[in-house]
């Protein structure tokens, strides 16, 4: 049966999953535009966070990687503003105890250089609800899963002439996010790729949302 068809009951929950699905993407979007786009502050400027999200790393999941004394190093370097002048002793520990595992082509996120330790070093952990979302199960299954669900959900069932076009759009953004996000490897390059990404997702998410809500609930002609 088609959308139009259905009663008005089923058009209202049709509406609220789908709103619930842009919400999801919506919070998504935000996490990866605060999280991984926006620029580290500048350390002079805004000094260093309260709560580092490399030192929370480095007392949680990546403990076993050092001991007390370099997680020590790390901190000195943190709190004196991730220097390039206070970089290198920090360089050797990266080199000996992280690099094999988070080398280019390695473990998320690429930690090679000062250019990708420094934003992860001068980054605030977040929070609540956004501390608890992490960017790979984002990438690799939340944002695929939100727009596959509406797609094959609502848009598959719309008479919208479009709706191919649409449904090819959705599949270029997921596709073009998922490249974009294993080609960086977490790493602060091609900032441009990212944007784009988060673009394209929001387009085609808000694009699918009014060509359904216009399906539902547009008056019939004649
Ligand atoms: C044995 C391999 C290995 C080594 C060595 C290693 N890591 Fe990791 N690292 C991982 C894996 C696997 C993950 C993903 C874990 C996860 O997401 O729960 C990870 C995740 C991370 C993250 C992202 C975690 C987050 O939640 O944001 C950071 C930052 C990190 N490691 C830093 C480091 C640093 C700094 C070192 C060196 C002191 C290091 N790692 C050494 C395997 C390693």
């Amino acid at each position: 049966m088609s959308l139009r068809d259905q009663p008005a009951s089923e058009r209202s929950f049709a509406t609220l999953v789908l709103l619930a699905l842009a919400a999801a993407m919506a919070l998504g979007l935000t996490f990866v535009a605060t999280r991984e786009l926006a620029p580290a502050p500048a350390a002079a400027v805004a000094g260093p966070p309260r709560h580092s999200r490399l030192l929370a790393v480095l007392d949680g999941v990546m403990a076993v990687n050092t001991n007390p004394a370099q997680v020590e190093v790390f901190r000195t370097w943190v709190e004196g503003g991730a220097t390039r002048e206070g970089w290198p002793p920090v360089e050797s520990i990266v080199a000996n105890n992280c690099s094999r595992c988070h080398d280019r082509g390695g473990q998320f996120p690429r930690l090679a250089s000062y250019e990708d330790l420094r934003p992860i070093a001068l980054e605030e952990t977040p929070e609540g609800l956004m501390g608890l979302l992490r960017a790979r199960p984002l990438h690799l299954f939340g944002f695929p899963a939100i727009l596959l669900l509406s797609t094959l959900l609502y848009l598959r069932r719309t008479a919208w002439s479009g709706r191919k076009a649409l449904m090819a759009a959705t599949a270029a953004a997921v596709v073009f996010d998922l490249a974009q996000w294993l080609l960086r490897q977490g790493a602060p390059t091609a900032l441009w790729a990212a944007w784009a990404a988060v673009g394209l997702l929001g387009l085609v998410m808000l694009a699918q949302v009014a060509v359904v809500l216009a399906e539902l609930w547009r008056p019939r002609k004649g």
